[in-house]
């Protein structure tokens, strides 16, 4: 169940938004159980903020088309050898719950609608097979 939308929900994409997005997603993310341990062992405590602005700055080229970002989230997730595929379901339902948190529900919607398009190549290209959702529906077809 999504959780109930904030009393005064943001109904503008802007930077200041997408930065309090951001920064409590992975206030969120780095409690998590599953996810935590992941990016806590991966980015040292001292490179958070960096981090951080790193993904402001992500978000900011998805969500506004601001060319802010340049980089290879492939290259970096690929690097990341504890990644395992069922925990993109984790990440995005903390993105889901943040973002429903902050937004009115058509932002909250465009938020998890690219963070799942992003997930499902990302997990293409980590593991070179389909996402495991799909990959599931496939075994259960054949
Ligand atoms: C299981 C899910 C995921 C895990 C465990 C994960 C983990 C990580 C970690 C540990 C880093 C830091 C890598 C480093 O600096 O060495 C990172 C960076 C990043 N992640 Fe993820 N990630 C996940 C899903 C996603 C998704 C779904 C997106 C986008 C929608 C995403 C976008 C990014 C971006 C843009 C960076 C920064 C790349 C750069 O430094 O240029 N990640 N991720």
């Amino acid at each position: 169940m999504l959780p109930e939308p904030a009393p005064n929900p943001i109904a503008e994409i802007t930077e200041p938004a997408i930065a309090e997005m951001v920064h409590a997603f992975y206030r969120k993310v780095r409690q998590d159980a599953v996810l935590g341990p992941v990016f806590n062992t991966t980015i040292a405590e001292a490179a958070w903020p960096a981090h951080l602005e790193t993904m402001c700055r992500f978000w900011s080229a998805v969500m506004l088309t601001s060319g802010r970002y340049s980089g290879n989230p492939v290259a970096k997730h690929q690097a990341v050898t504890a990644i395992e595929h069922s925990m993109f379901d984790r990440w995005l339902a903390l993105w889901q719950e943040t973002a429903s948190a902050l937004f009115v529900a058509p932002i909250a919607a465009e938020f998890m609608l690219k963070a799942t398009r992003i997930g499902a190549s990302l997990q293409m290209a980590i593991f070179r097979r389909l996402p495991e959702r799909a990959a599931r529906q496939a075994q259960t077809v054949a």
